[in-house]
């Protein structure tokens, strides 16, 4: 069997850096090594609905921005197919048989999930302060978008979910509920991994003010989208050592933003360009440590760097921006193509669990004899 990759972003608003470490980056190597026979990459915008009940129009004005960024990522419809969830209707159908797989007692040990209702709150205005009522806010859509997670990425027969760790769970969930179902239908569904970032510092990108998470609400990104003047600002007011204030005071790397962006973008060839005066970063970081190295010297090689990686970006979503109907038709075809393969996958779901009632000649025979029997 061959190897196939299911993963997706919901499009509540442009890809950041965040994004690109965390998968945009790895997901176009992955594309492009050839190692795996098929690709999905889905704009989840029915999961975005969940937490976005009262802002739909958000959710449908962001495809566009994500798909852009895809684009100019280097993502190739002609090698990956591009598409938008909620044009696979088939995806809900799975979801509708996965529910009853999952107690609510499992959907409430999910971690992520748990994170998220914590940062967003999702008291009502009826239910606020009552303690027996928590939780009551919680729309069911986003209670339960693990299970329709599972559907997504089991429609397509996925054996690889390259992500974040913050989507661990949801893929530890998927492989329960094939599971359970396998074991209850017959060998049907496949059984996926995910697959991480494999450098610390791209496992979770720090926003710019050093705060855990680069995250729209907490204005610390920096966009794929972004001028150089815009890269160039927040760089310059990056969160570095606060105790690091003379060029010859010692100076901390460990949580200081400006290391942890080179930890996860520099390479030794960005000494050879830009730095020459250090062989690699482990110099670089034994100068600051020891005192003597000002932040902004530091950071101006941050920049160069980020330009190299950010330049043909920019480039490629300028000529993409051109086109927008041509993306659209790239998402419609994709769409096409990836509801196929759901709907092939659904073909084998209805009929692991025999609910494919009218091709069913042994069911509708035995029962028309038994009844011509009673006769
Ligand atoms: N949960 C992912 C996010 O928040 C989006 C997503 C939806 C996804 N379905 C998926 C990711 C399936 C990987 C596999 O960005």
């Amino acid at each position: 069997m061959g190897k196939i990759i299911l993963t997706g972003d919901r499009p509540t608003g442009k890809l950041h850096l965040g994004h690109f470490v965390g998968s945009l980056r790895r997901r176009v190597e992955l594309q492009n090594s050839g190692e795996f026979d098929k690709i999905f990459i889905m704009i989840a915008d029915a999961q975005a609905l969940t937490d976005n009940a009262d802002n739909p129009e958000k959710v449908r004005q962001n495809i566009i921005e994500v798909a852009l960024d895809y684009l100019s990522c280097g993502l190739d419809p002609a090698k990956s197919t591009i598409f938008i969830q909620s044009q696979v209707p088939e995806l809900c159908e799975l979801a509708f048989y996965y529910m009853n797989l999952v107690t609510v007692s499992r959907l409430e040990r999910n971690p992520t999930v748990k994170t998220e209702i914590q940062m967003r709150g999702f008291s009502s205005s009826e239910t606020e302060g009552d303690p027996t009522q928590r939780g009551k806010g919680i729309p069911v859509g986003f209670y339960t978008y693990p299970i329709s997670q599972a559907s997504d990425i089991t429609a397509f027969e996925a054996t690889t979910v390259p992500a974040g760790e913050d989507q661990a769970p949801m893929v530890e969930q998927t492989r329960e509920i094939v599971h359970r179902f396998n074991s209850i239908y017959g060998p049907t569904l496949v059984e996926p991994d995910i697959l991480l970032p494999d450098n610390k510092a791209c496992m979770r990108l720090p926003g710019t003010d050093g705060k855990a998470k680069m995250s729209k609400s907490l204005g610390n990104c920096i966009y794929l989208s972004d001028t150089p003047e815009e890269v160039r600002r927040k760089v310059m007011t990056m969160y570095t050592d606060p105790g690091h204030i003379r060029v010859e005071d010692p100076g901390k790397v460990e949580g200081n933003c400006v290391f942890t962006y080179l930890d996860a973008f520099c390479r030794d060839k960005h000494f050879a360009a830009y730095l020459p005066d250090y062989a690699n970063l482990d110099a670089l970081k034994e100068h600051y440590r020891r005192g003597g190295l000002g932040d902004v010297k530091v950071k101006r090689f941050l920049i160069s760097i980020l330009e190299e990686v950010l330049g043909p970006i920019r480039q490629r979503r300028k000529e993409a921006e051109q086109d927008i109907e041509g993306v659209y038709a790239i998402l419609e075809n994709g769409s096409k193509a990836a509801r196929d393969t759901a709907a092939q996958t659904l073909e084998k779901v209805r009929r692991a669990m025999k609910i494919n009632y009218f091709e069913d000649r042994e069911l509708i025979a035995e029962q028309s004899a038994r009844y011509k029997g009673l006769k």
